[in-house]
């Protein structure tokens, strides 16, 4: 059950103003990304990554100093107890270099292992998706606060499905590979936006029917765990089991659609 600190609206609307702060700093640097780093052939931080991590984390550690927090380029940890913070300054980095508008600022809590505020900032679309737990997922967009709810799709045939696609054949993606090419075989349209938090977000909206995820990095997924659910989906690891930080990849659904896709992400796994 998480504090009464963590339930309440002040606290989430710090959440939500984090997230927010970073995206107008992602638009004051658009088509300036300053220096591009290879962190590994398949991923990159720019200077703008690093400036959001600096604004969000130094904000959390002024007022919450005893709070667990895990950001992407700086590192850290959860905590098995109380309460952690995982950020994921920007999502979507590749886009963002690029001048590509999905890129977001990802910010979420977990209270006792159970992921309970979340907002996603995508700035250049001019959205920010949050939730709160049993509170409902909001979009807030143009001066307008509109509810999320996933979508009616009942058969893959007729699902919208996002994926992170397999990009090197590490012996991970190589895993998911046979399954995802199933599910994209088998799916009406497929979407791979380049951002996980804006993926979840979107499902959560009815935009996607579907999201399969083969990573293992919490920041990514904790926002779709909770905008989802929320917003009356689900979402499970790919063995169908609750997510938990430790997990690797996150499905997540409108519900309807759960069985079906882990039935074949089951049958189309490859042993390790
Ligand atoms: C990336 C995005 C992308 C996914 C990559 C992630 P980043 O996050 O979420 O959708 O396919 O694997 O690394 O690195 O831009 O924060
Ligand atoms: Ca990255
Ligand atoms: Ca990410
Ligand atoms: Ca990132």
């Amino acid at each position: 059950m998480p504090s009464q600190e963590t339930r309440s609206p002040e606290f989430h609307a710090f959440v939500c103003d984090l997230a927010r702060r970073a995206g107008e700093l992602q638009m004051s640097r658009y088509e300036q990304p300053g220096e591009v780093r290879e962190k590994n052939p398949k991923d990159v931080v720019t200077e703008v990554d690093l400036l959001c991590e600096e604004l969000i984390v130094g904000a959390i550690e002024d007022r919450y100093p005893q709070d667990a927090i895990l950001s992407e380029e700086r590192g850290g940890s959860i905590a098995s107890s109380g309460r952690s913070w995982l950020i994921d300054p920007i999502d979507g980095t590749a886009n963002f270099a690029k001048a590509n508008p999905l890129f977001c600022a990802c910010v979420s809590v977990m209270e006792d292992g159970v992921v309970t505020n979340v907002a996603v900032s995508a700035p250049r679309i001019g959205d920010l998706y949050h939730a709160r737990l049993g509170e409902g997922a909001f979009r807030e967009t143009r001066g307008e606060t509109l509810p999320l709810s996933v979508g009616p799709t009942e058969s893959l045939e007729y699902a919208f499905v996002g994926a992170d696609m397999a990009l090197t054949k590490s012996k991970r993606n190589l895993r998911y590979r046979r399954a995802i090419d199933e599910i994209l075989a088998g799916c009406w349209q497929f979407r791979s936006l380049g951002s996980a938090g804006i993926r979840g977000a979107w499902l959560a909206g009815g935009y996607l029917d579907v999201s399969v995820g083969t990573h293992n990095t919490p920041w990514d997924y904790a926002p779709t765990v909770l905008l989802v659910s929320e917003a009356g989906g689900k979402t499970t690891d790919l063995t169908g089991e609750p997510w938990s930080p430790d997990s690797a990849g996150l499905l997540a659904t409108n519900g309807s659609l759960h069985a079906e896709v882990l039935d074949i992400i089951e049958r189309g796994t490859d042993p390790q």
